[in-house]
């Protein structure tokens, strides 16, 4: 199955309205030539819309970093999914780590957040990983095993077919530690294994899972290579349009 390579960037709470603009606009320059990989930016809601109006009908597309699941209410300080899909985005980051650990982010409120998203049309990236200790006390895949099948409790194969898989372990995040070959490798071998042990193979060959974790230019093409590496979800070096166009270009 032909999985088309996804390099994402999750801009997460940087650069102001304008900056924002700014440096989408010269990633739209720098992607002229770009085919074949889709390209997507999560700036914050509040540029989010800013930001869509001027990628608007190039190779660079939108996504938020979260969204609650709610369709509208008295949920002061929430965005729902609608109100994010209107304002331009196709993508939705859900259950990162550190809403995970800062915000109380949990596999149930990932699965609500996903059913409120896949109901509106916005196709979620949903992100998973073990912690340093995790690891150290090999529980990786114990964790991993949980939070997909609690995240993905109670969905068809048919409903998540934009489902996005971001495996980015939170020991690897903005530490500059990426996670090694062998270690990437596993994880998304099992990965894959375990999507088609819970729905099929078909669904297993077809959905991409993505690497996330201190990913840059210098290091892209060691993690990319990896078999069931479909992609990346970058931070940092997502903020800098010069390096990001090297992580992106990777896969021309
Ligand atoms: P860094 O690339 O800065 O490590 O962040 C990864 C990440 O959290 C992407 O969602």
């Amino acid at each position: 199955m032909n999985r088309i390579p996804f390099i994402s960037g999750n801009w997460k709470m940087y650069k102001t309205g304008s900056e924002a603009v700014e440096t989408a606009k010269k990633l739209v320059d720098l992607c002229f030539d770009v085919k074949n990989v889709e390209v997507m930016i999560a700036p914050s809601f509040l540029s989010l819309p800013l930001v869509a109006a001027c990628v608007q009908g190039t190779h660079v597309k939108i996504g938020a970093q979260n969204l609650y699941f709610e369709k509208e209410g008295a949920f002061t300080g929430e965005v729902s999914a609608g109100m994010i899909k209107t304002a331009g985005a196709e993508y939705v980051i859900i259950g990162h780590s550190e809403r995970r650990q800062y915000f109380g982010e949990t596999d149930t409120s990932v699965c609500r957040k996903l059913r409120s998203a896949i109901n509106e049309g916005l196709k979620p990236i949903m992100c998973i990983g073990e912690t340093e200790t995790e690891r150290d006390q090999e529980k990786t895949f114990l964790i991993l095993d949980k939070q997909v099948s609690d995240g993905l409790k109670g969905f068809g194969s048919d409903e998540l077919k934009d489902l996005v898989l971001a495996y980015e372990p939170v020991w690897a995040i903005g530490t500059g530690k990426t996670a090694n070959t062998k270690q990437v490798n596993e994880v998304h071998q099992y990965l894959r294994s375990l999507l088609c042990k819970s729905f099929s193979k078909d669904f297993s060959s077809r959905t991409r899972i993505l690497y996330g974790g201190s990913v840059k230019p210098e290091n892209v093409k060691e993690l990319m290579s990896i078999k069931d590496v479909d992609g990346a979800l970058v931070g940092g070096a997502s903020l800098d349009p010069d390096k990001f166009i090297k992580i992106i270009k990777y896969y021309l």
